[in-house]
C-alpha cells in the first residue's frame, strides 16, 4: 500500500504532463483560430487540471509519511537532494497548482472566447514550466529519482 503510494505519485507525472500538453495545445489553437468555447474545451482544461489535484494530493501524502525517508527540515543545509524534497519540490509545485486552478476558475468568468482560451493557455504553460522544472528528473544527478 505505502510503496503503492510512491509508485502511483512517480507514475502519474506522465499522465498529468500528457494531459496539461494536450490542454495548452487546445487553448492555443481555440485562441489562435478564434472558435467558439464548447463544453469539450472546459472538459479537457478540468481533467487535466484535477489530475495536477490528484499528484499534489499523493505528494502531500508520501511527504506526510515521508516514505522515501526525503523530507528531513533538520538536514536541509547538508544535503540538496533532502533540501530538494522538503522545500523546493513542493513549493515550486503547489504554486504550479494555484496557478492551474487560478486559470481555470478566472476563465470560467470569461464570456469572449478568445480571451477565455488565452487565459488558459497562459496559465497552464507557466504551470507545466514549474512543474517541467520541479520534478526530480533521472539526469539531475544529485536528486537520485527514476523515470517511473
Ligand atoms: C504536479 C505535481 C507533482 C509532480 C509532477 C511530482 C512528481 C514527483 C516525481 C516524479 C517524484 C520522484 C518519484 C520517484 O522517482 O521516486 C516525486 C517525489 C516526491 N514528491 Fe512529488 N510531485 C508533485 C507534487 C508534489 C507535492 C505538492 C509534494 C509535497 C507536498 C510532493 C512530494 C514529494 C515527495 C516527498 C517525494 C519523494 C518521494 C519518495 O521518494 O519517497 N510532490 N514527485
Amino acid at each position: 500500500m505505502l510503496s503503492g503510494i510512491r509508485h502511483a505519485h512517480s507514475g502519474l507525472r506522465w499522465i498529468v504532463l500528457i494531459l496539461l500538453l494536450l490542454a495548452i495545445a487546445n487553448a492555443f489553437s481555440g485562441w489562435r483560430s478564434k472558435k467558439s468555447y464548447t463544453d469539450k474545451d472546459k472538459k479537457i482544461h478540468l481533467f487535466a487540471m484535477i489530475f495536477v489535484h490528484i499528484q499534489v494530493l499523493i505528494g502531500f501524502i508520501s511527504y506526510y509519511l515521508n516514505l522515501g525517508g526525503k523530507v528531513n527540515f533538520g538536514a536541509i543545509k547538508e544535503s540538496p537532494m533532502i533540501r530538494f524534497f522538503t522545500v523546493e519540490h513542493m513549493t515550486m509545485m503547489l504554486i504550479a497548482m494555484i496557478v492551474i486552478t487560478i486559470g481555470f476558475s478566472r476563465s470560467k468568468k470569461i464570456k469572449e472566447t478568445p480571451l477565455r482560451f488565452r487565459l488558459v493557455f497562459m496559465t497552464y504553460l507557466i504551470g507545466l514550466v514549474l512543474i517541467l522544472a520541479g520534478i526530480p528528473w533521472p539526469f539531475r544527478a544529485a536528486l537520485g529519482a527514476g523515470w517511473f
